[in-house]
């Protein structure tokens, strides 16, 4: 008997049939938020789960699991994971660190142009029939050369993200609980910041942090204060990290310039006072969506329940476990 595999969503087909020499395959038909329940009921009697941001998994989800090897989930962030229950239960669990840095830090250059361009709201304007004729002062945005980018979580997102800022002539500053070693500061013309100065002296925030316990509302109304009210806010990381409330209120009384957010507390739900907002742009969580990408997160996760199961060329040593105590 072949171990079973379950994957929680439509993803590349051609990708996940590298899994069908070695193992029974189920792959759900339609991606869709299950219930802790249902679940739970679908992780028992698999030995391997290949999952996405969406299925939360913790202790009472693996209840059942008694085959459990391996959860692979499909993203670098797996705050939708306990990994200590997944570690005392002996069940490995993978990311998909890497193969989105460029993908991420792109998408961020995106939404911070957006926002010093005011393009959402423009477009919005434009599809709505207003424009007659252009004005010379009309839609007066702001230029980035020149202007601090501040990164808040100096990992391989948050370099990748401040290499690009050469080119766009913006001096980078960030705050990380570890400053980077010099050679690695230098490679992405950084200076590291305690994070009241980041907050103080960024023109443009950016947040490239994990959400934990720690980081939870690492920007809230008392942050928010702290910037300038020229500035502007980028999450490309989790909701959670920034206290939506607290960000649209700032935004609404131009305490904060702008903020352009792909992520958001709650989702797929998005506070209602920043969707009425203009000096907001807003995506659904998309900086790592593009084909190549997601093809690769995709292929990331099967490498990695195939190592574990002793095939491919990283057999027995899978390459992206967050807990290599269980191995
Ligand atoms: C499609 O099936 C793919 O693997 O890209
Ligand atoms: C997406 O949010 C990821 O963590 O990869």
């Amino acid at each position: 008997d072949k171990p079973r595999v379950w994957v929680s969503r439509p993803t590349f087909p051609g990708v996940i049939a590298r899994l069908e020499p070695h193992f029974q395959v189920t792959v759900e038909a339609e991606e869709r938020k299950f219930s802790q329940s249902e679940l739970a009921a679908r992780l028992a009697g698999q030995d391997a789960v290949i999952v996405g941001l969406k299925d939360r998994i913790g202790a009472a989800e693996i209840g059942a699991a008694e085959r459990l090897r391996i959860v692979a989930n499909l993203g670098v962030g797996y705050d939708n994971i306990d990994l200590d229950a997944m570690s005392a239960a002996g069940i490995a669990v993978s990311n998909t660190a890497d193969v989105l840095n460029e993908s991420v830090a792109d998408y961020t250059w995106a939404l911070l142009l957006g926002a010093a361009r005011r393009m959402s709201a423009a477009e919005r304007w434009l599809r709505a029939g207003h424009w007659q004729a252009t004005e010379f002062k009309a839609w007066l945005g702001t230029d980035v050369r020149g202007r601090t980018l501040g990164i808040l979580g100096m990992g391989r997102i948050g370099q990748a993200i401040a290499r690009r800022a050469l080119g766009f002539g913006m001096p980078v500053i960030y705050h990380n609980r570890t400053p980077l070693p010099e050679a690695d500061e230098r490679g992405c013309n950084a200076r590291h910041v305690d994070k009241q100065q980041l907050l103080r002296e960024s023109d443009f925030l950016v947040l490239a942090l994990p959400l934990t316990t720690q980081t939870r509302h690492a920007v809230g109304a008392v942050e928010l204060a702290q910037m300038k009210p020229t500035a502007m806010l980028i999450n490309i990381a989790r909701g959670g990290i920034v206290d939506d409330a607290a960000l649209a209120t700032a935004l609404r009384e131009r305490r904060l310039a702008g903020a352009a957010l792909d992520v958001f507390e709650g989702e797929p739900k998005v506070h209602p006072a920043l969707l009425a907002l203009d000096n907001v742009v807003l995506s659904p969580h998309i900086a790592s969506a593009t084909t190549e990408t997601r093809r690769a997160m995709t292929s990331v996760a099967v490498d990695n329940v195939l190592a574990m199961f002793g095939h491919g060329p990283q057999a027995g040593r899978p390459p992206n476990i967050l807990n290599p105590n269980v191995l």
